[in-house]
């Protein structure tokens, strides 16, 4: 692997005029990090602005306060290497990655070496994070990496990665940016720095200090060309009649790059040819280059060839090795050489790269005029086999060179169908959207135009229309099927069925994709069709569907396979076994570190609040939340979040609750997925009951039963039941709410699922005529599914409530205080409160509250808390949770007071009877 440019501090100790703001914000964080609290920042700013430089000062101070300081940066011409930039950067640290678990060293060897397979980027990334972790527990750890933009995918995934985790650690990382970049990341919730231009008084100082032979005149011109960027203001001076008049309208990069070029203007052929040959490959040695540089121009190049070109400030010297001295530089030079020298100069690049396989195909690529068949071929093998290395990102580039090489259109489409299709592996989304931009839908045949839906329907989902979208879809896969492509066919139906749930299609569409699965004759028993049925037409497939899904073989290891029985599950409110799949499918995927398959098993949190588990349903929600984000994974991140403010509002957080919910309506997906505006609305509901505004909080429930309002969901309401049940009994609109509840009986015959149980059950029992409650408090308690321990118990607060109301206050007593234990087991606040409410009007003093364990640990305490209780080791718990051990470690010495323990053999004692351990 070839380097990236390092930057030396000590080469041009900095001196630094103004950013006094900047540099004091540096300071703060550089101390904050000394003292344990780590951070990140951002710096973004235009070409030239001074971000390198307030970098190299920000090196040299924190390398003199004795903090490690490591250090890399992007270069245009470099991503196609995966963790080339990372490589670079964990250099200094090679030694310390002999003293990483096996599993960690494997990761972050495989990464960087030229090994047959590669791991799991989020693999390398804990393993990463492990190793600065352990550094900068000896010495704190700065992380600069300069031109971020350019940094390698893989790369820059991991540095996301250890970004949002430098929480309780001595590492602080700096990034820096151009602000023009398309694809612009997030590395923290916080602002970033956005560089500025340098005040009058820094800029006329720069100025200044660059010329100060300056006649008034040319200074102040000067001064108002460069609006002060430094770049314009250490470089336009040298050039002796400054930019050409012509070019005044052009931004100011383009001016500099204009007046780089046209300091080579009076150079030698010899020099030119060096600068363009360097320019086309800036990280080759340099004796290639000097080699390249010879054979074009005929004569022998040497390094004293580049005399010239570092006199003109355009290069430097660096550990021997020549480089541009800004990348406007760079570009300038490539931009101004002709065509035909640029080719000549990546054809003699390939020839001289003859034993870096990887360059050279590079330069052959980037060499060819017009169509080269046999050149997209070797590139398409070249991709072929990068892929099957799992370097998926050293594939995406030579893919697009090699549709850029072929004449047919068709075939140009198919590689950058694939492309696209790589590069949405890699999460990169913009770079997904580009490509498939330039594909030409119109050459396709339904199995290119079924792998483009449904990369697109990844990388670019769009909510609007659903309804054509799943009608296109299925259309789509039909044709793929009829053509011999299952496995397009199948995930495309697939995805059309999933947004019949998501966006509760209407019963044409759902019928027609229905249809479509029927049409092609599927294993009854089989995974893919037992989820498509239960996600489009529930009610007529669900009696027939839901016994051949219990029945299903939990011991499988495909975490695919079994996403597709937990996931059909849970979108019919099959709460036991959703719960069951999706835990197995969780921890397969956690296994592997794939963190975006994940989090959309973590969606398992959502039945698990219906079994009452919510410790469970809270750590889980809360984890999928932030690693939702991390992934880029919005239609998952809606629902886990949903799910983590509905276990809030029941815990009594009604703040935290408040705000997930307003952040939900916020986004721009909310209003086309009723899924999740259903889950929103039901929790406003509970906020308002619990508020005492019953009658408020009725009409919101009711809104969930209304087909014209955007809140409904035709499946999900009915796991509202029991709220609409309690807000009318509480507002005096029993008779209404029977009445929007009429089709239930008939649902649920068709649709036997846990959900449908539990409503009839809550129903009966709760909007039962005074003279029939009795016994149908019994009956219902009886027909409730046994995993509904949340459920369970409010029935036991409303029977006895009723009771109360019948003035037998006796009798009232024992059920209520049955749901007020419960209630406080499970960690119900609300609900605990209201049994307590209850309790005190029936002459029963409550005693003190119950404090629940979930109360006095954050949720990923909790989910650590657990994990150390049932043995793992502080590493295996940072595998599982994807943090450094050392998080752990830090972690438990709060979680142990605060648990009135002293070591982890004593927490399983406590945290037991919180019936929170997994399936
Ligand atoms: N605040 C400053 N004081 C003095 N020189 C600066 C300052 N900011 C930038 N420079 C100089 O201006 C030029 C361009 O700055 P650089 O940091 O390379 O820009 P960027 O990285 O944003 O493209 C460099 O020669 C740099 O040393
Ligand atoms: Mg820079």
């Amino acid at each position: 692997m070839n380097a990236i440019a390092v930057q030396d501090p000590a080469r041009d100790a900095p001196l630094i005029i103004g950013r006094d703001a900047e540099l004091q914000l540096m300071r703060r964080l550089v101390g904050r990090a000394e003292a344990g609290e780590g951070g990140a920042l951002l710096v973004r700013g235009s070409a030239g602005v001074g971000k390198s430089a307030l970098l190299r000062t920000v090196h040299a101070e924190a390398a003199g306060r004795g903090l490690t300081v490591l250090s890399a940066s992007g270069v245009e011409t470099e991503r196609w290497f995966p963790y080339a930039a990372l490589h670079l950067l964990l250099r200094p640290l090679d030694r310390n990655v002999e003293r990483l678990p096996p599993g960690h060293r494997r990761a972050i060897r495989q990464a960087f070496g030229a090994e047959q397979t590669q791991p799991e980027v989020h693999q390398v990334a804990l393993a990463t994070l492990e190793l600065l972790a352990d550094g900068a527990h000896r010495r704190p750890i700065l992380l600069l990496i300069d031109d971020l933009q350019w940094v390698d995918t893989p790369s820059r995934d991991v540095l996301t990665f250890v970004a949002r985790r430098t929480d309780d650690h001595a590492i602080l990382l700096v990034g820096a940016a151009r602000s023009d970049h398309v694809d612009p990341f997030r590395w923290d919730d916080q602002a970033d720095l956005d560089l500025g231009p340098l005040d009058e008084a820094a800029a006329a100082a720069l100025l200044d200090a660059a010329a100060p032979e300056l006649p008034p005149q040319a200074r102040a011109l000067l001064l108002t060309q460069a609006k002060g960027n430094p770049l314009a203001l250490v470089e336009l001076p040298k050039s002796v009649q400054g930019t050409p008049e012509e070019t005044e309208h052009l931004p100011l990069t383009r001016r500099l790059e204009v007046a780089f070029a046209i300091r080579t203007d009076s150079m030698s052929a010899a020099c030119r040819m060096l600068l363009l040959i360097l320019a086309a490959e800036p990280t080759a040695p340099l004796s290639r280059l000097l080699a390249a540089a010879s054979q074009l121009t005929g004569s022998a190049v040497t390094l004293d060839t580049l005399q010239e070109s570092t006199d003109a400030g355009l290069v430097a010297l660096i550990d021997g090795h020549p480089e541009f001295r800004h990348p406007l530089m760079r570009s300038a030079i490539y931009r101004r050489a002709t065509i035909t020298d640029r080719l000549a100069a990546h054809r003699c690049l390939a020839s001289v790269l003859a034993d870096d396989p990887e360059r050279q195909l590079i330069h052959l690529a980037e060499a060819a005029i017009g169509p080269d068949e046999e050149l997209a071929a070797r590139l398409e093998r070249f991709a072929d086999a990068a892929q099957a290395q799992g370097k998926i990102a050293a594939g995406v580039p030579a893919l697009r060179l090699a549709a850029r090489l072929v004449r047919d259109p068709h075939r140009q489409t198919r590689i950058l169908i694939r492309a696209a299709e790589l590069s949405s592996q890699l999460s990169d989304r913009a770079d997904t959207r580009a490509l498939l931009a330039q594909a030409d839908l119109n050459t396709l045949g339904p199995v290119e135009r079924g792998r483009l839906m449904l990369v697109s329907d990844n990388a670019a989902f769009e909510p609007d229309e659903p309804q054509r979208r799943i009608h296109d879809m299925v259309l789509v896969a039909s044709a793929a099927m009829d053509v011999g492509d299952r496995h397009v066919a199948e995930d495309l139906l697939w995805r059309a069925a999933a947004r019949c749930f998501f966006q509760d299609g209407d019963a044409a569409t759902r019928a027609e994709t229905a249809a479509e699965l029927q049409r092609w004759n599927p294993d009854p028993d089989g995974p893919h069709s037992l989820a498509v049925r239960l996600y489009t037409e529930p009610y007529r497939y669900g009696a027939d569907v839901l016994p051949r899904l219990h029945r299903a073989d939990l011991d499988r290891k495909d975490g695919y396979l079994l996403h597709f029985l937990g996931s059909g599950a849970m979108v019919v409110g099959d709460f036991t076994h959703a719960s069951r799949f999706l835990a197995r499918t969780a921890a397969i995927w956690r296994e592997q570190g794939r963190l975006g398959l994940l989090v959309r098993a973590l969606a398992g949190s959502w039945p698990r609040f219906y079994l009452g588990r919510l410790e469970q349903a809270r750590t889980e929600s809360e984890e999928g939340r932030l690693l939702a984000r991390e992934a880029g994974e919005s239609i998952a991140w809606l629902g886990l979040t949903a799910t983590a403010a509905l276990v809030a509002v029941t815990r009594g957080e009604i703040a935290s609750a408040t705000r997930m919910i307003e952040d939900l309506r916020a986004s721009s997906l909310f209003l086309g997925m009723p899924f999740a505006a259903a889950i929103a609305q039901q929790v406003n509901g509970l906020l308002a009951l619990f508020d005492g505004r019953a009658g408020e909080a009725y009409d919101v429930f009711a809104r969930i039963f209304d087909p014209d309002d955007p809140h409904h969901h035709s499946v999900s309401c009915w796991l509202v039941v029991p709220d609409l049940a309690d807000a009318a009994v509480a507002a005096g609109t029993v008779d209404q709410a029977r009445g929007l509840l009429a089709d239930l009986a008939d649902r649920a015959a068709r649709l036997p699922s846990e959900m449908m149980r539990m409503a009839e059950a809550y129903r009966d029992a709760v909007l039962a005529p005074d003279h029939d409650a009795e016994r149908l408090y019994r009956r219902s308690l009886t027909a409730l599914p046994e995993g509904c321990l949340l459920i369970r118990a409010r029935l036991h607060l409303h029977h006895g409530r009723w009771l109360r109301q019948q003035r037998r206050y006796l009798d009232a007593r024992a059920p209520l205080r049955t749901a007020r234990d419960e209630f406080d087991r499970l960690g119900a606040r609300s609900w605990a409160e209201a049994a307590r409410s209850q309790l005190r009007a029936v002459g029963e003093n409550t005693g003190r509250r119950y404090v629940n364990i979930g109360e006095r640990l954050s949720s990923q305490e909790m989910q650590i808390a657990l994990l150390a209780s049932q043995g793992l080791s502080n590493r295996e718990i940072g595998e599982r949770l994807f943090i450094s051990h050392r998080t752990v470690s830090s972690h438990l010495y709060r979680i142990y007071p605060r648990l009135g323990v002293t070591n982890r053999g004593q927490l399983a004692a406590v945290l037991t009877g919180n019936d929170q351990v997994g399936d």
